[in-house]
């Protein structure tokens, strides 16, 4: 039989930290409120000039290192984003170029903050279906760029940052399960209304600020908790395992308060959590995968170890996946 697995992780981040301190300068809120509603303490932001692209390569080069797999002996490049460089070419092209792999499929895929869950999926079907043996797979964002600066209610919730993986295919089991979804019927509950085809760019949408990210907080966080717990619990009963079998739960880095409803109704001790939202606020279709790396990294997860790993995201949409390390 064959399987598909992980073979490396990176991950990465601009230098420049956002402290909760520095937007109380910017606008009216508190170091207190954003740490006890969301447990965010800061998140890195890009400098001007500075796009996704840039930050994937260094989680790119980080996971191609840690998998010992030269550029040229991928298969495919999947990026999950909401944030491309530009809207076309993909950043998966730009990647290809800049990290020297050869002229092999590379697409961008939107599936709000999701987008790392789907391109998992993606890539894991490329390696099934016999056409592709090692597939990049990547989550990257540049949220700064959207953010409104004057909405309080949203740019205290993210950041930028990168995280990759590579695929291979294997004689050992990986991808244990893996589930998505979406449900499109309350698509305005977060979503950016400027810079597509509805409403392209024009001196009305900017002075609009429609470029910018909108989002009903308490809706959305509604439907986060019971979309991560029922895709969660999908992707443990398909690989055939129930909750005490997980030795580490990944999920979605959004709000500490989702992570903890979550955490309870799944029915996994809190030391079975792994989360960096306290340093990184939500990255959106790269929080797993960062998370996912910072974990690898720091020892949190061993051979042999049952990871679950979970996403939310505009849309809506949402996935799970069970990973034996
Ligand atoms: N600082 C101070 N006060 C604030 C701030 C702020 N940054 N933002 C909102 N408030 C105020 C509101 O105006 C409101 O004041 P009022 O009572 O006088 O009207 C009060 O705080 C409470 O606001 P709520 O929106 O009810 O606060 P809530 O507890 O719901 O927290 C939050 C808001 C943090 C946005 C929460 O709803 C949330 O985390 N939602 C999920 C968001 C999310 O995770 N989205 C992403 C998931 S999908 C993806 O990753 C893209």
């Amino acid at each position: 039989m064959s399987f598909v697995r992980f073979l490396g992780t990176g991950s990465a981040a601009p230098e420049k930290v956002l402290a909760n301190a520095d937007l109380e300068k910017i606008v009216d809120t508190s170091d207190e409120w954003i740490q006890t509603r969301t447990g965010i303490r800061e998140r890195r932001i890009a400098e001007p000039g500075t796009a996704t692209s840039d930050i994937a390569y260094d989680a790119c080069v980080r996971a191609l290192e840690s998998a010992s797999v030269d550029p040229v002996d991928l298969d495919a490049i999947i990026v999950g984003t909401v944030t491309p460089d530009y809207l076309f070419p993909s950043t998966a092209c730009l990647l290809q170029s800049r990290l020297g792999a050869r002229h092999i499929m590379a697409f961008d895929l939107l599936a709000g903050c999701s987008g790392f869950m789907y391109a998992l999926q993606a890539g894991k079907g490329i390696i099934d279906g016999g056409n592709a043996k090692k597939v990049l797979v990547v989550g990257a964002e540049t949220l700064s760029t959207i953010m409104d600066f004057e909405d309080r209610s949203t740019c205290i919730l993210f950041g930028d940052g990168a995280g990759a993986v590579v695929l291979s295919k294997s004689d050992t089991p990986g991808i244990m399960s893996i589930t998505t979804g979406a449900n499109g019927s309350q698509w305005e509950l977060l979503y950016m209304p400027g810079g597509g085809s509805r409403v392209p760019a024009s001196e009305e949408s900017i002075r609009n600020r429609s470029h910018f990210l909108k989002m009903a907080g308490q809706e959305v966080f509604k439907e986060a908790v019971k979309a991560i717990e029922s895709s969660s619990l999908e992707a443990i009963r398909l690989a055939d395992l129930t909750p005490d079998d997980i030795d580490l739960f990944i999920p979605h880095q959004a709000n500490y308060r989702i992570l903890e409803a979550v955490r309870k109704r799944i029915g996994l001790p809190s030391e079975k959590v792994f989360s960096n939202l306290d340093r990184y606020g939500n990255t959106s279709s790269a929080s797993v995968p960062i998370a996912l790396d910072e974990a690898v990294r720091s020892g949190r997860v061993k051979k042999d170890d049952k990871i679950l790993i979970s996403v939310f995201g505009a849309g809506f949409t949402w996935g799970a996946a069970v990973v034996n390390w």
